[in-house]
């Protein structure tokens, strides 16, 4: 073992997802294993715009029984000055008042994309894709997906139940801002009769004749999944709203209960909207999300401590190196044919 005693920050941005704190606990483990000290950066990046406040040593007390837990301990925030030359400045800065060695994000596209820049401008970070969209690129897994998407496929099978009861038309609406894996598998997996995603626009045309389709063929009850991202033609879109990030603000675009209207205006028949919402980021990860965040945690660990590459990622079936490059490249959205399952399947 080294004599010489590293400081290796952990920062969780973004929005949070199931499996940040077991992410968090297998890179702070490993790394107070090979006798160096994790540092937490509290609050996102804005931990590291306030370094004297905004970050802690962790200690292997303030990792124990954090595995099965929901959220970040961390916190985190959207504070992700992308395109802002003096706050990346000031980032560089904390980290260097911190007396940080390396960097670990854990984190979506916009953190991933932060984490490039300050890389390239110097910086020893290493990235972990995490996201409920799951739309990081040239990874298999991003961390809390699949804990997302099992809340979205049990709530399908308890709306099922109801909607067959009363004969009734069921909109439910998905997080999904760009990519609409959560709304495709989540239609696979729970079963949709239409599904909408950002990927594929549809129109309100094509929705409402499906929908009165299958009244025709004897199907009384419909489920319609819509990511909260879609592009439906034949809606008006409403005023945008953004957080002070300047990031849209999807839920208040309302498009499950606009869809919903939509179809009650072109079948005259009664439509429910559920909206599934942040319930989706919230809660215990599942087993899959535990275990990719420990690997891919005790890797970028140790990447960060060795050095070699500044990701990690799954890519059939293994954690391997990878580059922020290549993660923050393009985005991961679902393939044609997939959607043509959901469809098909419908
Ligand atoms: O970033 C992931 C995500 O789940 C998106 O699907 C969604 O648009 C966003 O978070 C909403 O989060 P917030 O309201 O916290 O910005």
């Amino acid at each position: 073992m080294s004599s010489v005693r590293r400081r290796i920050g952990i920062v969780t941005a973004g929005g949070d997802a199931p499996g940040l704190n077991a992410a968090i606990r297998a890179v702070a483990r490993t790394t107070i294993a090979a006798g160096d000290t994790p540092v937490g950066i509290l609050n996102g990046w804005q931990g590291l715009l306030d370094p004297d406040d905004g970050a802690r040593d962790l200690r292997a007390e303030d990792l124990s029984g954090i595995l099965p837990t929901g959220g970040t301990l961390l916190g985190s925030s959207r504070t992700e000055p992308l395109a802002d030359e003096v706050a990346q400045a000031s980032l560089l800065d904390g980290i260097e008042r911190l007396g940080l060695d390396a960097l670990v994000a854990i984190g979506g596209d916009g953190t991933l994309a932060l984490a490039h820049q300050l890389a390239t401008h110097g910086a020893r970070v290493v990235g972990i894709p995490k996201t409920i969209d799951r739309d990081v690129a040239a990874t298999d897994v991003c961390i809390g997906f699949d804990s997302a998407l099992g809340v979205v496929v049990e709530a399908l099978d308890r709306l099922h139940t109801t909607a067959a009861s009363h004969h009734q038309v069921m909109v439910l609406e998905t997080m999904g801002r760009d990519a609409g894996w959560l709304a495709a598998l989540g239609a696979l997996a729970g079963g949709a009769d239409v599904v909408c995603i950002p990927e594929f626009p549809t129109s309100m045309d094509s929705i409402a004749s499906s929908v009165s389709a299958r009244r025709t063929a004897g199907k009384l009850s419909t489920i319609v999944l819509v990511a909260e991202g879609s592009v439906v033609e034949g809606l008006d879109e409403p005023t945008a709203h953004y957080d002070r990030f300047g990031h849209r603000r999807l839920s208040l675009r309302m498009i499950g209960q606009r869809v919903a209207n939509g179809i009650e205006a072109a079948t005259g028949l009664e439509v429910r909207c559920t909206v599934f919402g942040y319930v989706q980021r919230g809660g215990s990860p599942v087993a899959s999300d535990r275990l990719w965040a420990t690997r891919l945690g005790a890797a970028a660990a140790g990447l960060a401590r060795d050095g070699g590459a500044d990701a990690v990622a799954v890519r059939d079936g293994h954690v391997v190196a990878a580059t922020l490059a290549e993660l923050t490249a393009t985005r991961s959205l679902v393939p044609r044919d997939l959607y043509d399952l959901c469809c098909a399947l419908g």
